[in-house]
């Protein structure tokens, strides 16, 4: 059976921008900026998605258009080695662990859309009453789960009809809207009272405040900018691995960032000046997932024609998160459908089954979905990007370069020595420091024994793989 591509490039960078473009935006990324100081959060997250999110992007663009196979088949073609392959398998653990929380989150969305959608006639959402009392009543048990379980099955449904005809032409459908109600939404939250204190504690940028803070925002800068571009999991190598031509994936890659970020901040100008209209400081309704979504659901119960208003922004976060689910879903789907020649409809059965019940555990017990969400999630996707990135510094190497360059210019071309030495040494240096940071080590212990831990680290996997693969 000849493997499935995209039928346009323009499909390729929708279906890729959906991917990124989902929860990491709009529930993941104002809760992250206001726990993190606001603005200055925005700056260093700005900074890494330019610096280490798109030569990120890029190395696993190379390694999917490259093979044409999904994370296991590619590193091991690539290769030449089992081990490899083995690595690749992290991917579809990650996909596996990602889309069980994810899929929760979803329910909640999908829930909170059925009920301002119904209430559209008649009287107002059940969660205006109570906001803060409704979440904590639906986002875990029974309820939770069967909401988990809907907004899967739609996952399934579209990963189930297939690269074109599912993931690309849902795309095509949910990423333009996606836009237009957000542009929307913003310019209606322009004329809101007191916005302008919501755009000054997004946007206004205090020095003082990223210079106290450096350190302490890294590591979520860093977690956040990979979650939103969907990095680190085998995504965006599975989605490349459908590419059939030669064109420049600089250049596609680029887009995709900008485009990802765009649509992040234009959710920041919709959320912060909504909160403040309402009297709602992020930086105080606390931590946790929900305090977000409570904050909102609260500023919409006090808007005139706000179930309208939550029906749109609903609607909004649904697509956006189900363009992201997908590609979550294909993952461990191509897996099966590479690997073992099973066909996609089975493989989209057997994986909804499995994720039905990861899911649903995430769903009885906040504190696993607290775990899952937070650390685990962030520690795939730093450990499986920092693979990826020295996969292709060390292993493909002169191959990296030659994919890079297909299709690009003369300028695209005077980039990729440096692209890869960024990607084969500097940035994994980085993500291993991150790591280490993410489990607190250089609280503990001091920010340069950090640094030197992190330094051994990546020159310890550099001979190790050296050994491993006579490639290099
Ligand atoms: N980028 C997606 C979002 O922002 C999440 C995601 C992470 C999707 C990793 C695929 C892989 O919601």
């Amino acid at each position: 059976m000849a493997r499935e591509t995209w039928a346009t490039r323009l499909g390729f960078i929708l279906a890729a921008v959906g991917s990124a473009v989902g929860l990491g935006n709009i529930w993941r990324f104002p809760w992250q900026t206001a726990e993190n100081g606001g603005s200055a959060f925005l700056i260093v997250y700005l900074a890494i998605v330019l610096l280490v999110g798109v030569p990120g992007l890029l190395a696993e663009f190379v390694i999917g258009r490259r093979s044409n196979k999904s994370p296991v088949g590619a590193l091991r073609d690539l290769s030449g080695s089992k081990t490899w392959g083995a690595v690749g398998v992290f991917s579809v653990v990650t996909g596996i662990t990602l889309l069980s929380f994810y899929s929760v989150v979803g329910g909640w969305i999908l829930r909170y859309l059925l009920e301002s959608g119904v209430s559209l006639v008649g009287s107002n959402p059940a969660y205006f009453a109570n906001p803060g009392q409704y979440f904590g009543g639906v986002s875990a048990g029974v309820d939770a789960a069967l909401y988990h379980l809907l907004f899967l099955g739609l996952t399934a449904l579209i990963v189930f009809a297939g690269v074109r005809k599912g993931i690309e032409f849902g795309t095509k459908i949910m990423m333009p809207a996606v836009v237009v109600l957000l542009v929307g939404l913003a310019a209606w939250a322009a004329t809101q009272p007191n916005a302008a204190a919501g755009y000054s504690f997004f946007l206004r940028f205090d020095p003082s405040v990223l210079s106290e803070n450096f350190f302490a925002i890294l590591g979520p800068a860093a977690g956040q900018a990979l979650f939103t571009l969907s990095l680190g999991a085998g995504t965006m190598i599975t989605y490349a691995s459908y590419l059939d031509e030669d064109r420049s994936l600089p250049f596609d890659g680029s887009a995709i960032a900008v485009l990802n970020t765009s649509v992040g901040v234009l959710t920041g100008l919709v959320v912060f000046p909504l909160l403040f209209s309402q009297g709602i400081n992020p930086a105080e309704t606390g931590t946790g997932p929900g305090a977000l979504f409570v904050g909102l659901a609260g500023a919409f119960s006090q808007l005139p024609a706000g179930t309208l208003i939550a029906t749109a922004f609903f609607a909004v976060v649904t697509l956006a998160a189900l363009s992201s689910s997908i590609s979550m879903l294909e993952i461990p789907v191509a897996f099966l459908v590479d690997e073992y020649e099973i066909e996609r409809r089975n493989a989209v059965i057997g994986m909804g089954v499995l994720i039905a019940i990861t899911g649903s555990i995430c769903a009885f017990r906040p504190d696993i979905f607290g775990f899952v969400a937070g650390t685990l999630v962030n520690a795939l996707l730093t450990a499986g990007l920092a693979a990826f990135l020295l996969f292709v510094g060390w292993v493909m190497g002169r191959d990296a370069i030659d994919e890079f360059t297909s299709g690009v210019g003369s300028f695209g071309e005077s980039l990729a020595t440096p692209w890869l030495f960024a990607v084969g040494v500097i940035l994994p240096l980085f993500l291993v420091f991150t790591l280490l940071s993410q489990f607190g080590v250089d609280a503990a212990i001091g920010f340069w024994k950090t640094v030197g831990i992190a330094a051994v680290a990546s020159v310890a996997a550099f001979f190790g793989l050296r050994n491993a693969n006579s490639v290099i």
